[in-house]
Parts: structure tokens; sequence; C-alpha cells
């Protein structure tokens, strides 16, 4: 790698809800893998006399942070059954039993990582299979920045997977120890997969070492009826996350659709995250996400896809969902805040710090480039063509992904032009 690099591009940097920072002619100078500085491109030169530009014919955004995703189902993505529970149990766990192999297991890590710098994704938080070693592989062949856990699966679940998953927190620390607080997450699947003892004990335990948590929450109302019925005496489904501890800051929530007045208030209390995930709820029919509701309560969220009930792993397709949803549902929503919560905002929920996610002095050099168009760059315009597309064209529309300054290498047989 070339311990400093001037690329030369347009650039488009989220910096909140409602605003962007764009520039048509843009310089990003990394040194060392982290940005020195990013702006105009005569203002960026004048740092680095003498440093020859990169020139990157596309738009520099910064990778895309994917904060809800299943890598244990990319080989099922798109397979559908009516509601979430019958499709969980027909196509989801048979395909999650695969990862008792270690061998597939280490294969379908590797293939991961590569699909998600295809397609611009640079960090996020997974959930393998509840397998231990199917973690251990995806943080071996880690490219990017990210959050993995098993899905904890203790109850109401097939007997090789609840055989395969870790109960008792002291199962858990040597993963932990391998993946360290920076990497690993706490993942108990969902209300349903566990006991409220369980529940109780991996709350303590993430609460004494300080833990990211990812569980779902309100997806579908078969999941409601289930845990309304496994858990009487909680008065919501929120309830039985934070009897156990488990809802704070550090929490990120995948769907939260079918909430009541009560269970919003409660996570505004906590500081909880939610991860919105358009297409999931789109593809299985599960409702759609209450915007409304999470910013008048102010309850921050960040954007997944969560494949496989998501189709694709692009964020683009992710991101134009997101857009194309919530303005049939009459609610505005500019291209801004699709971005920003594709990038900044996850990398804020993952714990990365206040600038994470931005293309800004100090941060890591992770950025993608994608296409421009011809013509006068109007961002606003280029934003919503770029979100456009099939799930599979939208994989592949970027034109390269740079992990600390260098670009990402090619999966095998494509080639990348602008690298
Ligand atoms: N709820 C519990 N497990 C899952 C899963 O794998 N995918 C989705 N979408 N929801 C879940
Ligand atoms: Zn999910």
């Amino acid at each position: 790698m070339p311990d400093c690099a001037l690329f030369r591009g347009a650039l488009v940097d989220p910096v909140d809800e409602v605003s962007w920072r764009a520039e048509a002619d843009a310089g990003l100078l990394v040194e060392g893998g982290r940005i020195r500085a990013a702006g105009p491109f005569d203002a960026v030169a004048r740092q680095a006399p003498g440093q020859e530009a990169i020139p990157l014919d596309g738009v520099i955004v910064p990778g895309f942070t994917d904060i809800h995703i299943h890598w244990v189902q990319q080989t099922v993505r798109g397979q559908y059954a009516d509601q979430l529970l019958p499709w969980l149990k027909t196509h989801i766990w048979p395909a999650e039993c695969r990862y008792g192999d270690a061998d597939t297991a280490a294969r379908d890590a590797r293939l991961f990582f590569s699909d998600m710098l295809r397609a611009g994704t640079t960090m996020g938080m997974a959930y393998s299979s509840p397998h231990p070693h199917a973690t251990r592989a995806a943080f071996g062949a880690m490219r990017g920045d990210w959050r993995l856990g098993p899905a904890l699966m203790t109850a109401n679940s097939p007997p090789e997977l609840v055989a395969a998953s870790p109960r008792d927190p002291a199962d858990l620390k040597p993963l932990l120890a391998a993946l360290g607080t920076r990497h690993f997450a706490l993942t108990p699947r969902f209300a349903v997969s566990a006991s409220a003892a369980d529940l109780r004990a991996w709350g303590r335990w993430a609460a004494r070492h300080g833990l990211h948590i990812q569980t779902h929450l309100a997806e579908s109302p078969g999941e409601l009826e289930e845990v309304a019925r496994l858990f009487p005496d909680a008065r919501d489904y929120t309830d039985v996350y934070d009897a156990a501890g488990l809802l704070g800051p550090q929490t990120v929530l995948g769907h939260c659709l079918h909430l009541r007045e009560r269970e919003w208030e409660c996570l505004a209390a906590r500081g909880a995250w939610i991860a919105h995930c358009p297409t999931s709820n789109e593809a299985l029919q599960s409702g759609c996400f209450d915007l409304a509701s999470a910013r008048r309560h102010r309850v921050p969220f960040a954007l997944g896809s969560d494949v496989g009930a998501g189709p694709s792993h692009s964020m683009l397709h992710v991101m134009g969902a997101f857009l194309r949803l919530h303005r049939a549902q009459g609610v505005a929503v500019r291209p801004e805040e699709a971005l920003y919560r594709a990038t900044h905002a996850g990398a804020v929920c993952m714990g990365r710090g206040g600038e994470a996610g931005r293309l800004v002095p100090g941060r890591r050099a992770d950025f993608v480039l994608l296409p421009r168009g011809s013509g006068r760059f109007d961002p606003r315009g280029w934003f919503e063509d770029i979100v456009t597309g099939s799930p599979a064209e939208l994989e592949a529309r970027p034109l390269g992904t740079w992990l600390r300054g260098t670009c990402a290498p090619a999966p095998l047989g494509e080639s990348r032009p602008a690298c």
C-alpha cells in the first residue's frame, strides 16, 4: 500500500438526516490507511505538495454499513414462505444447520466478505449460525470492520441448532476472548428461541463486559402471538428484553414494526437502536416501519439488509427501498437521510465514535466509488438514480471498494476498471 495517496473524484459525505457535503471536484488524501484531508480538490492538494493525484471517474462515498445481516443465509436469500415463523422453519434453520460443517463455514465466510466488498459494504453487524466455530470462521475471513456473534437458540428450535448453541455465558468466553469486545456482539436470536432465565443470564453477562447486543424485536404478527404465549407475565414484547436487562445504548433491535406507544417510550428511555430493514420487511410482508414514531420518540436507527429475508446484499437496494416505501406511506424522506442511515448512523450504532462512517480526517479510509453519470453533478438527482435498479444490478454497481486506502481485490473472474 502506498503510504500516501491523493484521490480525485466527485465526493458525497453524509453529515446527518438532512444534510451532506457534496463536491463535484474533490480530493481525498489518505495517509497510513487513514483520511488526512477531504474537500475541494485544490485545497486538499495544497496539503500534499508534489503528490500526484489518482483520478477516480465516479463519486466517492463512505463504505456502507449494514447493521443487520445473517451471513449464514446468503445462499438462501430470496426464498419466501408466507410469514416469518414458517419461513424460518422451512428455509432458514435447515440452511443454518449446514454450518455445523467447519469447511462450509470457512468457505461461505470468505464468499460473504468478498460479496460485501463487491456491494460496497465495509462495516456491519452480522448474525452467524449458533455454532461458535462459524463465528470464528467469519472473524478469520473478516474484511472491513464488523461485529459478529452466534445466534443463540436454546429453546423452541430444531434440536441440532439448540445442541450447537452456547447457553451458559461461560461457554461464550473463548469466543469473546478471540473477537474482543470490539468485534463480538451478544446475539440472542429472538425471544421465541430462549427462556426468560437464559435471557437474564445473557443480559447480566453483557452488562458485566460492556457488550454490544443484537436481536430481533416485533417483526411479525405471528411472532408477537408466540411471544405473548411464551412470556405471559411480560407487559409486551419489549418488556421481555427489558426485564432481562438486554436494552441499552449498545443494543440493536432488528425490525420493531409492531410496537405500542409504551414500547416506543421504553426504547427511547433505554437509548436502544433499531436496525430498520425495509427490503426484508417488504419481502416477508412483515409490516411497515413507523418512521413517524421513531422520529417523534427520537429512537436512533440505521439501515440493514437482513439477508436472507432481504433479497440482496446491496445497501443501494436497501436505501432505494427506504425512500420508496416511506414515500408510498406519505412520509417525507430525503436522499441525505438514506445515505446517512446506511453509513454514518450505522457506524455510530456500532460504537465506532462520533464521526465514524464519514469521510473526515482521522477516520479509516474505507470508501466506495459509484458511477457518476454524465453532465453537471447534481447530488440529489444522482443519488435517486444510483439507488434505482434490480437487486443484481445494484450489487454490481460499485466500481470499486477501498479498505484503509487500498482497493480491495476483485472477486474471482471480475475486473474492476476503477482500481
Ligand atoms: N427472527 C428470528 N430469526 C430471524 C431471522 O433469521 N431472520 C429474520 N428476518 N427474522 C428473524
Ligand atoms: Zn434478521
